[in-house]
């Protein structure tokens, strides 16, 4: 054990309290509503969890051309991801080093990266290149001012940055996925221009935990997507997913009843032909593997009782290219909003629920094995 580790955990953190969440599923409690209320356990999340694992960044083909660049901000840092002189992307800390002002925002394309206070000027790779009016100044050299890199790693096409020099590699992260969902091929597929965002009112965990159990799909989106089977699967690392078997040869990209769909991908395996993996990075980027598509749910915590989703899609270059490719895709985009909106409208009714006055846990269904999961894997990281 490393006690360093250990600083900031408060004495009202003690692991006995939930015992009853590591019980076996049948028998589990669920967290207790603290767990996502307490500004001390979100606390000892952000040490011990946010400011280990891999934030999500978006799609390698968003940083294909030198200067391509976005800012990603995150509870453990905020970065600014470009695409550098040889076409890789590269990742830095969103700090001039200079006197720390923010580089950039949102996202766009730059030759090289100028500072908005004094002017300092970097190229793509993060060197200081010019800092004007620093003539006079004892023992300056440019060499020792460039950005300070951040950890940026790839898998199947999909951007992940790291604020800890000591986390474990991405492939180590995510263990067996890259083999479970490799007929799907994420690497070859692209992303759509389609982004929704929204800003959500609940702790990280009521999200995530909500796209990993289908138990829900018959109330919550009674009227949309209706009930859903789900099945477990097993993993290996830092993921889990939830399979959702399809009905017939409708995916499950589009709402039921809805007759516009895409062809399925082309090297699918027999399983990947019959239902949809809803798979989530630990802690918080969901990718969707279904049968014509990928899409992803990504939560950013903000706070405690606040976090940020963005949403986006691959779908094959074939497809996309498609003249009409616009008008079909609608029904996806549909039901990809109608979902998340009323998902993020049941996480804030938990939110404000478990905010209530109550600190008693409740039990899970034998459907909710994934949060049983996830909560114990939380349980894990924070003590
Ligand atoms: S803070 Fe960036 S140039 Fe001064
Ligand atoms: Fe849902």
């Amino acid at each position: 054990m490393n006690n360093s580790r250990y600083n900031t955990l408060d004495s009202s953190l003690n692991p006995i309290q939930y015992s009853s969440t590591r019980l076996p599923l049948e028998s589990a409690s669920t967290l207790p509503p603290h767990c996502y209320t307490s500004e001390v356990f979100f606390a000892r999340e952000k040490e011990t969890i946010f400011d280990q694992c891999w934030h999500f960044v978006g799609r390698r083909s968003e940083f294909n051309t030198p200067g391509a660049y976005k800012s990603i901000d995150t509870i453990a840092g905020s970065a600014l991801v470009i695409c550098s002189e040889s076409g890789s992307p590269k990742a830095y800390i969103n700090s001039c080093s200079h006197r720390g002002t923010r580089l950039k925002n949102h996202g766009g394309h730059c030759r090289q990266i100028i500072c908005p206070y004094h002017s300092w000027v970097f190229d793509l790779d993060g060197h200081l290149k010019r800092a004007h009016g620093m003539q006079g100044v004892k023992n300056f050299d440019k060499d020792n001012y460039n950005l300070t890199p951040v950890r940026l790693e790839e898998y199947g096409g999909f951007v992940f940055i790291n604020f800890s020099s000591g986390a474990i590699c991405l492939e180590t992260w995510i263990g067996d996925l890259p083999r479970q969902m490799a007929s799907h091929t994420p690497e070859k597929l692209q992303k759509v221009q389609w982004n929704a965002s929204f800003r959500v009112n609940a702790n990280w965990k009521f999200l995530i935990e909500n796209a990993l159990e289908a138990y829900h799909t018959g109330t919550v989106h009674k009227e949309s997507l209706g009930s859903q089977d789900s099945e477990a699967i097993q993993s290996q690392g830092n993921w889990d997913a939830l399979f959702v078997p399809n009905e017939g040869d409708k995916s499950i990209g589009t709402l039921p009843g809805e007759t516009q769909q895409m062809p399925f991908l082309p090297n699918l395996s027999s399983r990947g032909r019959t239902g949809t993996w809803f798979t989530v990075v630990y802690p918080c980027t969901q990718i969707v593997f279904s049968q014509d598509c990928v899409w992803w749910l990504d939560i950013k915590p903000l706070s405690v009782s606040q976090s940020q989703v963005e949403m986006s899609a691959l779908f094959p270059k074939d497809a996309i290219s498609h003249p009409d490719f616009t008008q079909h895709v609608q029904a996806y985009y549909d039901r990809w909003e109608t979902a998340t909106k009323e998902d993020n409208v049941i996480a804030e009714a938990q939110q404000n629920g478990n905010s209530a006055g109550s600190d008693r846990a409740g039990r899970y269904s034998l459907r909710e094995h994934c949060v049983h999961k996830l909560n114990n894997w939380v349980l894990e990281q924070v003590f």
